[in-house]
């Protein structure tokens, strides 16, 4: 079964909206199991105290190094990788994603404050991970959406495997436009050729669409598609 172990000094924000919707009936019907462990029960002292000010002075606290160590050493995880949320770390990318949940699972770290003492990072061989280049008041959401991305890949959470094969960056591309009914709304027709029953037609316009969106929204991920899939042959 995949693992996410968690470690928070917030546990009762878990399992929070991973608890509804497929991650919370994946959960519940036991394809994958979380674990939260609360950090302050790590702490040394009668305050719990998990923090202390930065040295070298400056705003904030930092939260202390033999503290986490305790906690991260308490969780099982060896066989999997030991993730900090944080913004100074790789970019996630749904590549990633995909290599995490065909895994054993991970061992997340919140960080809180202004972040954690750089010393634990390396002694515990904590990969840093972020979730975009703008700054979260703490680790848990960052935490919830690298499992949520993890855990609707798994093996039969999600209803058709195809909607996991198909969406944006499966392939390098931005996924292309969606309708249902109705046909007509407000003026603006559903296009033509998705109502055609010609399957072969409506993959196509799919993917011209799925490169028109990545082209025009994207050019990093364009270009990476040009290089990877086309060999360079071809220009935006
Ligand atoms: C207020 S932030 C600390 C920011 C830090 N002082 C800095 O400038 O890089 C507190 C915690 O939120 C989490 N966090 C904030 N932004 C994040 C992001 N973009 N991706 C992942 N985790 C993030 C990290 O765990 C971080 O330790």
């Amino acid at each position: 079964m995949w693992r996410a172990s968690v470690l928070t000094i917030f546990p009762d924000m878990f399992p929070g909206p991973l608890g509804a919707s497929l991650a919370g009936k994946a959960l519940a019907a036991g394809a994958w199991s979380l674990e939260v462990a609360d950090i302050r029960g790590f702490a040394a002292d009668k305050h719990r105290s998990v923090d202390d000010t930065p040295a070298g002075g400056g705003a904030g606290m930092v939260m202390k190094a033999d503290v986490l160590a305790r906690a991260i050493d308490a969780t099982a995880g060896n066989a999997r990788p030991r993730l900090l949320l944080s913004p100074r770390g790789v970019p996630l990318t749904q590549a990633r994603v995909e290599a995490l949940a065909g895994g054993a699972g991970v061992v997340l770290v919140c960080g809180r404050f202004e972040g954690i003492d750089e010393r634990v990072i390396a002694a515990r061989a904590l990969e840093e991970v972020s979730i975009g280049d703008y700054v979260l008041s703490g680790g848990e959401l960052a935490a919830m959406v690298l499992i949520d991305a993890c855990v609707r890949l798994l093996p039969g959470v999600m209803g058709a495997a195809a909607s996991g094969a198909e969406e944006s960056f499966a392939d390098g591309l931005l996924e292309y436009p969606q309708y249902t009914r109705p046909q007509l709304w407000e003026g603006r027709p559903i296009p033509e050729i998705l109502l055609s029953g010609d399957h072969g037609k409506i993959a196509a316009w799919r993917r011209a669409e799925a490169e028109r969106l990545t082209r025009e929204r994207r050019p990093d991920l364009w270009g990476a598609f040009i290089r990877r899939f086309r060999g360079g042959s071809q220009t935006a």
